[in-house]
């Protein structure tokens, strides 16, 4: 199976938007991977909501929108009035992680968890039902071009087992690091989706680039 690849627009030149969404849309993109950073989930901030709507505006592709920040339940309507089709909210960030579940499919859009690198995946296993993905972080969140961290690999085996056991259909993606050196080990352990920000932004040819991750 391919991958489905989300590059993160993160990696993107903020002062090139437009263009940088329009040559993800004609690319093998399948999603487009939104970080929002509040300075105090992770030690970073990037950028929000109406940033978020901009690129919303010119996207073709569905926006995958990953929530680095505190009280996510608080802005979960906002972004996804500002056109996100799929949320992850940080389970390090949770109180209730069911409540924030259940209040993203309720808006009628896809939830999704993103679990740092200390957290095991089997803390997700009375959760999987509610899932439509689950983001394992292979950095740790709050920049981009971080070096890929190889605990990975059996994070993404035991949570593809899970899944399996379970019958399923939640989606494995990985954050963080992902290139073309990684990427087929990944997804022999049973990815499905893989973001990648520097590795894509700062080929000669990200278009190509996106192409080669998604023929690996
Ligand atoms: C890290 C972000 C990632 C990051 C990926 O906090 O969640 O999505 O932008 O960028 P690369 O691929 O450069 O590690
Ligand atoms: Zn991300």
């Amino acid at each position: 199976m391919k991958p489905k690849i989300a590059p993160s627009i993160l990696a993107a030149d903020f002062a090139n938007l437009q263009r940088d969404v329009e040559m993800l849309n004609e690319s093998d993109a399948d999603y487009i991977h939104v970080d929002i950073m509040d300075g105090l989930f992770v030690p970073n901030i990037s950028f929000g909501i109406p940033v978020t709507e901009a690129i919303h505006r010119h996207a073709r592709k569905p926006l995958d929108v990953h929530l680095m920040i505190v009280e996510p339940d608080n802005y979960l309507e906002a972004f996804k009035n500002a056109g996100a089709s799929i949320i992850s909210v940080h389970y390090e960030a949770c109180k209730h992680l069911n409540r924030s579940l259940q209040a993203i499919r309720q808006l009628g859009i896809k939830a999704g968890v993103a679990i740092n690198p200390h957290t095991p995946v089997e803390l997700l296993s009375d959760s999987l039902e509610m899932l439509d993905l689950v983001c394992i972080m292979s950095v740790n969140p709050g920049f981009g071009g971080q070096k890929f961290i190889e605990n990975t690999y059996s994070k993404v085996s035991r949570l593809k087992e899970m899944i399996d056991t379970k019958g399923c259909e939640t989606l494995i993606e990985i954050d963080g690091g992902v290139n073309l050196d990684n990427a087929p080990k990944l997804m022999e352990a049973g990815a499905d989706v893989l973001v990648a920000g520097s590795f894509v932004f700062n080929s000669s040819n990200p278009k190509e680039t996106i192409s080669e991750l998604k023929n690996i």
